[in-house]
């Protein structure tokens, strides 16, 4: 079924210069934008949006990081789309990432990965939430 994820493209690919390239890749890989806001995320947003790894050891170098510079924010719509935009992107670690994948050739470390993809079409709903209103999409 058709249905959409949540992605960020993070500070490092942002300083990096790779929103261009990273959008071109998402867009080459079938999916629509149905929503984008370019933003910078204040230590409060982003340790709401992250909260889920409030008790892990790395969620204050995430949460810094996150807000150290400003972010894309996307939800993207296609068939299977949390799935396919996971496979897209690669693993978490860049040096654990598919050769091809967004991740492979724009990141530069697990917190400086590049891109944000949601884990499961609830939390994709949870995370688009978080950015948007119903206003907002297209
Ligand atoms: P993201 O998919 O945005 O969700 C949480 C982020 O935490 C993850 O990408 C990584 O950038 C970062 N992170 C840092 N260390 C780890 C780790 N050991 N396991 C998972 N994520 C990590």
């Amino acid at each position: 079924a058709t249905n959409r994820t949540f992605t960020m493209i993070k500070p490092d690919a942002v300083a990096n210069g790779h929103i261009g390239a990273i959008l071109n890749d998402i867009i080459a890989g079938g999916f629509k934008i149905v929503a984008m806001k370019y933003i910078q995320l204040s230590q409060e947003d982003a340790g709401a949006f992250y909260a889920v790894h409030k008790e892990r050891p790395f969620y204050a170098d995430l949460v810094s990081f996150m807000t150290s510079g400003p972010i894309v924010a996307v939800i993207l719509e296609k068939d299977n789309a949390v799935e396919d935009f996971r496979t897209l992107i690669g693993a978490t670690n860049p040096a654990d990432a598919a050769e091809g994948t967004i991740r492979n050739k724009y990141a530069v470390s697990i917190d400086a990965n590049a891109v944000h993809g949601s884990d499961s079409d609830e939390n994709a709903q949870i995370e688009g939430n978080f950015f948007f209103s119903y206003f907002e999409r297209f």
